[in-house]
């Protein structure tokens, strides 16, 4: 098979998608689409139940095309054009969150000219700073989401002068690939404080949505393939106080998807270097591109690895940047041209940031089938697209 392919454990995936049902309990999860938009991974979770997180026109339509009901997609994004918020409008989805009083005004005129009503959610910028790469953060002040909480009620009077919008909920989201639980309290405690000040203002809330971000382990994904969901959920059980009749919403991606899927790339060169040895794989930052993005690290494991032999080695890509790198000084079983290896947890934010950059192709993807062990070499897989 023709590295480098993306490659998925869809029973990992049930099995995940079993947890996360079980442990969530009565919240309501929208899976965020963006994580990963391969169809037959988004059916699957569909099939569970879950609604859907999308932050364009596209992804809503590709939501609907999964299986996700209209009634539990909801649309977040700071640009949303005119033509999204149509196609909002046009599906009826369960609710857009709103990031500027400005678009509150677009959104109530696109649906007053459509003859609709819009559901919406105010997304406050809580200003909770999170243990997770700067790039990632998405909660504190200085990030371009959301409405700050001094402008909150500015933009519920906003939402009280337009005659086709209704105020249904707060969206929050403070980052993404948070392992801290600490960060999750602060954001329950800071959530009550503003349900409690807008309650004062007479605000009444149907749903809280909290967002996604829970992380998962890069380093160990074979010890740790599930995410904690457990003590995650009860974060906000314990520290969150919301009335009987309000609901709790989530959107988790990483979590879901993050660890089904591998990248299996092929070594093309090894090569002594002044200071070190490289070894020049055939998937690059075209093919992932978190590395070079965020920095971040993914843990790889060498296919049969008849000779354990360990030595030190940058593995990196083919593509003309200095960026384009996927560990450095990481330690395996000694490599040479030929051997396959599985860059692993890649299930989320990876096949989704696939370019073309240098022309390259666009890899393929597999289906680990359900016969087969996790053994290596692999046996059967299925061609999808
Ligand atoms: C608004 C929003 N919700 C949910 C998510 C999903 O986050 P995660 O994949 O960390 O769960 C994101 C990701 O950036 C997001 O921007």
């Amino acid at each position: 098979m023709r590295t480098p392919y993306y490659l998925y454990d869809l029973k990992l995936l049930d099995k995940t998608l079993q947890q996360l049902v079980f442990e969530s309990n009565n919240y309501k999860i929208h899976y965020a689409i963006k994580a990963n938009t391969d169809i037959r991974i988004n059916k699957i979770i569909a099939s569970y139940g879950l609604g859907a997180d999308c932050v364009s026109g596209n992804e809503i339509k590709h939501a609907l095309k999964c299986g996700f009901k209209a009634e539990s997609i909801v649309f977040a994004g700071v640009g949303k054009t005119d033509q999204e918020i149509e196609i909002g409008l046009n599906n009826d989805i369960s609710c857009f969150n709103v990031e500027s009083i400005q678009e509150i005004e677009v959104i109530n005129s696109i649906a007053k000219k459509m003859n609709k009503l819009a559901r919406i959610a105010i997304r406050v910028n809580p200003n909770v700073d999170v243990d997770t790469h700067q790039y990632i953060k998405t909660g504190v002040n200085e990030n371009k989401f959301g409405i700050s909480i001094e402008n909150l009620i500015d933009a519920v009077s906003q939402i009280d002068l337009c005659r086709c919008v209704e105020l249904v909920g707060l969206h929050f989201h403070i980052g993404s690939q948070i392992t801290n639980f600490r960060n999750f309290e602060f954001l329950a405690k800071k959530v009550n404080y503003i349900l409690d000040y807008l309650y004062n203002e007479g605000v009444d809330i149907e749903h809280v949505n909290l967002g996604g971000g829970l992380g998962i382990d890069y380093e160990n994904p074979q010890q740790n393939s599930f995410p904690d969901f457990h003590n995650y959920f009860n974060v906000f059980r314990d520290n969150l106080k919301i009335s009987s009749h309000q609901k709790v919403h989530f959107e988790l991606g990483r979590s879901i998807v993050g660890q089904c899927g591998d990248l299996v790339t092929t070594v093309l060169y090894v090569k002594e270097g002044a200071s070190k040895k490289f070894a020049i794989v055939d998937a690059g930052m075209t093919e992932l591109l978190r590395p070079a993005l965020y920095g971040a690290k993914h843990s790889i494991e060498k296919c049969l690895p008849i000779n354990l032999k360990k030595e030190k080695y940058d593995i990196v890509g083919p593509i003309c940047e200095s960026s384009d790198s996927f560990r450095k000084g990481y330690i395996i079983e000694r490599l040479s041209r030929g051997d396959q290896l599985r860059i692993k947890s890649v299930g989320a934010y990876g096949q989704v940031m696939v370019s073309s950059y240098n022309l390259r192709d666009n890899p393929k993807v597999f289906y680990q089938n359900e016969g087969v062990s996790n053994d290596y070499p692999l046996k059967q897989t299925i061609v999808m697209n």
